[in-house]
């Protein structure tokens, strides 16, 4: 991990000074790399020490970075990893730039790897991300969306940059299409199970410990699980109260809606959906070969579902 913050460094170079101070900024307040950590740690369970590999665990945070960059201007997000977020500080012009050249420079790095499955890999899951957040904006104040239609935009906007990066290490350590789909389905479970927690730390997390402000997603219309749960719990004036806080952006009952949200055991019902990811990632991790970085991988399912930052 020393190791891909140094290339992350050495690559944020730009002759253009606010690309490098809006970059630093998101990037120097860390995060937690959990995404290289998936690409480094599946290297290590498949015995992969390609020397690319640091190199692609930059490029997913990268491209992880850009997404952020340009989610929070969309989102129109205020505090990210416990600072301003950067549209907060610069701008939404330089923060959808300086996404755009993080996108880029991520592809410069994985051409230069130059092996076209990566580079497949990549250019797909940069894409479905992008298709995912459109998506997911199109479903903006849809209060009869279900779980099945929030389930298709969070595999595409977040669990399928954890399946290319726990795909990357078996594609450059040529390990054969079963190891590679363990991985696959590894980093898609983790991946799902990662978002469904993070749209319940929304409604009941500590934005001290977040580093993101809580009920963002109410507010601005976003559907998510918790809310699809409290909706098919509620009764017909609680579900009334809901559709009209998601429809209309109706923000008047908007502590009476949290307190439906708790009192129906949608958070409950939402954790457990995020569990039954988790055991599908550990189910697929199992099919690896038994090593340290195996069970640091069922351990990293687990411990995410008790996860407060
Ligand atoms: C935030 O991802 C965006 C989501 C997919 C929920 P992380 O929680 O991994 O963000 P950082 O990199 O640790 O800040
Ligand atoms: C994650 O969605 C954004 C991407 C994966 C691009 P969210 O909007 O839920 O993430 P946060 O809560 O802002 O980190
Ligand atoms: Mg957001
Ligand atoms: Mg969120």
């Amino acid at each position: 991990m020393r190791r891909v913050d140094e290339v992350i460094n050495e690559r944020l170079a730009s002759g253009v000074p606010l690309v490098r101070e809006v970059a630093q900024y998101i990037i120097s307040a860390g995060g937690k790399r959990l995404r290289p950590a998936l690409l480094l740690l599946t290297a290590q369970a498949i015995s992969c020490d390609n020397p690319d590999r640091h190199v692609l665990a930059a490029v997913v945070e990268f491209i992880h970075t850009a997404t952020l960059l340009h989610d929070d201007v969309v989102d129109e997000s205020t505090l990210r990893r416990g600072r301003d977020t950067a549209n907060e500080r610069f701008g939404n012009a330089a923060s959808v730039l300086v996404g755009d050249f993080l996108y880029s420079r991520a592809f410069q790095m994985m051409v230069g790897v130059d092996n076209m499955r990566v580079m497949q890999v990549l250019a797909e899951a940069t894409n479905v991300i992008a298709e995912g957040e459109v998506l997911q904006l199109m479903n903006m104040h849809d209060a009869t969306l279900d779980e099945a239609g929030y389930l298709q935009v969070i595999r595409s906007k977040t669990a399928k940059l954890f399946e290319a990066s726990a795909r990357l290490a078996p594609i450059l350590a040529q390990s054969g299409a079963e190891l590679e789909e363990a991985c696959a389905t590894y980093g898609q479970a983790l991946g799902t199970a990662f978002q469904v927690i993070d749209d319940v730390l929304d409604y009941e997390g500590d934005a001290l410990e977040l580093g993101k402000n809580l009920g963002d997603d109410l507010r601005e219309g976003k559907v998510t699980l918790p809310i699809i749960c409290a909706m098919q719990r509620a009764n017909a004036d609680q579900a009334q109260l809901m559709t009209n806080a998601i429809v209309n952006g109706e923000l008047s009952h908007l502590p009476e809606i949290l307190t439906i949200v708790r009192e129906t055991g949608a958070l409950e019902a939402a954790r457990s959906s995020a569990a039954a990811e988790a055991r599908r990632a550990i189910d697929a991790a199992e099919q690896l070969p038994h090593s340290q970085a195996r069970e640091a991988l069922i351990e990293l399912a687990a411990s995410l579902l008790v996860r407060r930052t």
